[in-house]
This record gives C-alpha cells, sequence and structure tokens, in this order.
C-alpha cells in the first residue's frame, strides 16, 4: 500500500508546482505565488506536501539552464529534482564552468568582482533555515527544539534541521525566538547597540533587524523604525508585540531629506533596498529576473539615503550599511563614494559575507563613525 500512495504524493506535489510555475510564467514571483497559492490551498494540502511543493518550484529555477523549455513543466520539474540529488550526492559530477555558464546570468560577471567557484556551487544547494534566540538563551532554546547547532559566530544563532513547523511551536509563539538568516542577524551583531542608546533602524520594513537591535538593547533607550512602506511598518508593529519589543517608534519615511525625527542618534542602521543576489540561493527565481540596470538604479537610491541620514549621528556615533548583495555599484563603490564625500565620518570597517562561507545568505556590511 506505500508504494501507490506515495506516487500518488509525488505526482501531486508535480501537478500543484507545475500550476504554480503558470503563475509565474504570467508575472508573478516565484516567492510570492508560492506564498499566495499555498495559503489559498493550505486546507488541502498537508505541511509535508506543502514542502514538496515549494521545494520543486525553487528546484526548477535553480537549475533552469539545464532543463528543455520543450518538455511539460512536470517533466522539467522532475529533471529539476532529478539534477538537485545527483548535485547534492555528487557536486564533483558538475563541471565548474558548467555553474559559471548556467546557474547564473550572464550579465552577473560584469557586475562583481569575482565569481568565486564554491559560491556558485553553494547556489546550487538548498538553503539552511536559521532562528535567532532572544539574546543569551541559545543553548537553553537549542535544547528545547532539538536539530540545532549554534553558529560560530554567535551562541543565539541557530542552525535548525528537523522538519516541525516552527510558526507552530509554543516557544515561536511566546516571541522566544525569529526565523532570521544568519547573515542578518551578523548585521545587528555589527551594530551592537547598548540599553540606552538611541537608534534608528531606517529601512526597518516588516522589523526583522528592528527587532534584533531591540533585543541587544534589552528593550531599553529608543529606537526609531521608518520604512517607506506603511505595510510593511504594519508588519512590524504586530511582530513587535509577539515579540514583546516596547522600545520603539513607528515613522514612515519616504527616504527623502524630509527625516522623520530631528533626534541625533548614538547609530544608524540602513539596512537599505538592493538587488539581493546574497539571496539567490534562497530565491532562485530572482536570478532570472533581475537585470543590470536594477544594480544602478539601486547604487543610486542606496546612495542618496546614506546621504540623507548622515547628518542624525550624534558627535561618535556609528553609521551600519547594510545590503543583502554582492555586486561592486551596490556596495564597495557605494561606500567609497560615502567615505569621499561626507570627511566628517571615519570609516570603520567593511566586509563581505559570502554565503558558501556562513551557509547562509550574502550579506555586504560597512560602518563608519562621525568624528567628534
Ligand atoms: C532590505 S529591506 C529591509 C529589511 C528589514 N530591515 C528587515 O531586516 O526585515 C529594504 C527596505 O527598504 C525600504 N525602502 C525601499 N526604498 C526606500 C526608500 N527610498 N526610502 C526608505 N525605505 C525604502 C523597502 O520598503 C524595504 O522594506
Amino acid at each position: 500500500m506505500e508504494q501507490p500512495r506515495l506516487i500518488m504524493a509525488e505526482s501531486s506535489i508535480l501537478n500543484n508546482a507545475a500550476r504554480i510555475l503558470k503563475l509565474v510564467q504570467a508575472g508573478t514571483p516565484a516567492d510570492q505565488a508560492l506564498r499566495e497559492s499555498l495559503t489559498q490551498h493550505r486546507h488541502f494540502t498537508a505541511p509535508a506536501e506543502r514542502r514538496g511543493i515549494s521545494r520543486a518550484v525553487f528546484t526548477h529555477y535553480r537549475w533552469w539552464r539545464w532543463l528543455d523549455e520543450n518538455d511539460s513543466a512536470q517533466k522539467q520539474l522532475a529533471a529539476a529534482l532529478e539534477l538537485q540529488r545527483r548535485f547534492d550526492t555528487n557536486p564533483a559530477s558538475f563541471k565548474p564552468e558548467a555553474l559559471a555558464a548556467k546557474a547564473v546570468p550572464d550579465w552577473l560577471k560584469d557586475e562583481m568582482d569575482a565569481l568565486p567557484a564554491a559560491w556558485l556551487g553553494q547556489l546550487q544547494r538548498e538553503p539552511a533555515l536559521w532562528i535567532r534566540a532572544k539574546a543569551g538563551t541559545g543553548a537553553a532554546l537549542a535544547k528545547r527544539l532539538g536539530q540545532c547547532m549554534a553558529a560560530p559566530q554567535s551562541p543565539d544563532a541557530l542552525h535548525y534541521t528537523g522538519i516541525t513547523d516552527l510558526y507552530r511551536t509554543p516557544e515561536f509563539q511566546a516571541g522566544e525566538f525569529e526565523i532570521q538568516d544568519l547573515a542578518s542577524q551578523l548585521v545587528g551583531l555589527a551594530a551592537g547597540p547598548k540599553p540606552g542608546e538611541t537608534w534608528w533602524d531606517a529601512c526597518a520594513g516588516e522589523g526583522g533587524k528592528t527587532m534584533h537591535l531591540s533585543d541587544l538593547m534589552r528593550n531599553k533607550g529608543l529606537l526609531w523604525a521608518s520604512d517607506r512602506s506603511l505595510r510593511r511598518l504594519g508588519k512590524l508593529k504586530a511582530r513587535a508585540a509577539r515579540a514583546q519589543v516596547f522600545n520603539f517608534r513607528a515613522a514612515q519615511w519616504e527616504g527623502g531629506t524630509r527625516l522623520p525625527t530631528k533626534t541625533k542618534f548614538d547609530g544608524i542602521l540602513v539596512d537599505a533596498p538592493c538587488t539581493g543576489i546574497g539571496t539567490w540561493q534562497r530565491n532562485p527565481h530572482a536570478r532570472w529576473t533581475t537585470a543590470p540596470k536594477d544594480v544602478h538604479e539601486l547604487a543610486a537610491v542606496q546612495a542618496q539615503l546614506l546621504d540623507h541620514v548622515a547628518g542624525s549621528l550624534k558627535p561618535g556615533g556609528r553609521l551600519i550599511y547594510a545590503v543583502c548583495t554582492l555586486t561592486r555599484a551596490e556596495t564597495t563603490a557605494v561606500a567609497a563614494a560615502f567615505t569621499v564625500a561626507h570627511p566628517g565620518l571615519e570609516p570603520v570597517s567593511a566586509q563581505t559575507l559570502w554565503p558558501h562561507e556562513l551557509n547562509a545568505n550574502g550579506m555586504f556590511i560597512a560602518t563608519w563613525r562621525r568624528k567628534s
């Protein structure tokens, strides 16, 4: 009896995944199409099947350039899953030149200083799931959840390898942890705000990093959280309530010269909008929808955001610039131009976090300090 049931589940996964590919072909980004479709059909599909559908869709875009577009969607999905199986068991059977030619779009080599072979290999693996425990509670949480391994960089950053739906655990409901990629956690740790300080998370979005900054501040001091999107700020407020984060003030900021407050800050985080190339392992569809013009348009936005917040630092205050991307224009070039244009701020550090070194997203983080 096991065998036919298994085959039925597999064909249902492929049929559902094929339906989602149609939505993607009609213009919906794959992550959005999955989110919407799986929410709509959640009463008809078991959690394991939903995981299988997501996996099949993402695997399809991870191996997209290896597939034959004349095949049916189901046949392409099955071929992609087979390529994934082969890569996971024998990565050496894929030549580095093939990965360089097919895993990323052709224009990328002109926008990055290098395409490390180890990074291209990492792009073809399934991404790791990271959680962030409240400060100082990583070891205890890991024991309770099981199947967790702490990152060398932080005992509160846990790589989770289990299959439980973490959103349904009592620990999550009680606000004891967040799902947050390791690279994002390292941004919060690089900022390192202290209890009682005054910080501004200028591109706070749905508040992933705001929650972390508040936790590091032990809920003491003041944290401004701004974004151009009121919808995202609404989500931030709901998350903050669950995580019992109270020391923040949310305000809309369009990114222009009209700032949300005249306050001077001990620290400002600009987690800027970017092409997100550092997230291409997690969201492989974006490899095929991002264009070089996005790189240059976003680099201009990033430079403007930094310019506009720079005057809001106290003497000695620190500015942290973070982008989850790896192009030269959005990372080192933005940082170098900002340093030249702002002699009142001294550069403190700049680092690129690579996915193959972290088993997480890629990220660029630069820090300056306002001279006293
Ligand atoms: C990388 S996301 C922020 C993610 C967030 N910090 C987190 O950790 O969850 C960048 C954010 O910048 C916002 N944004 C985009 N353009 C902006 C602009 N011109 N001014 C202010 N915010 C902007 C977007 O709405 C988005 O939420």
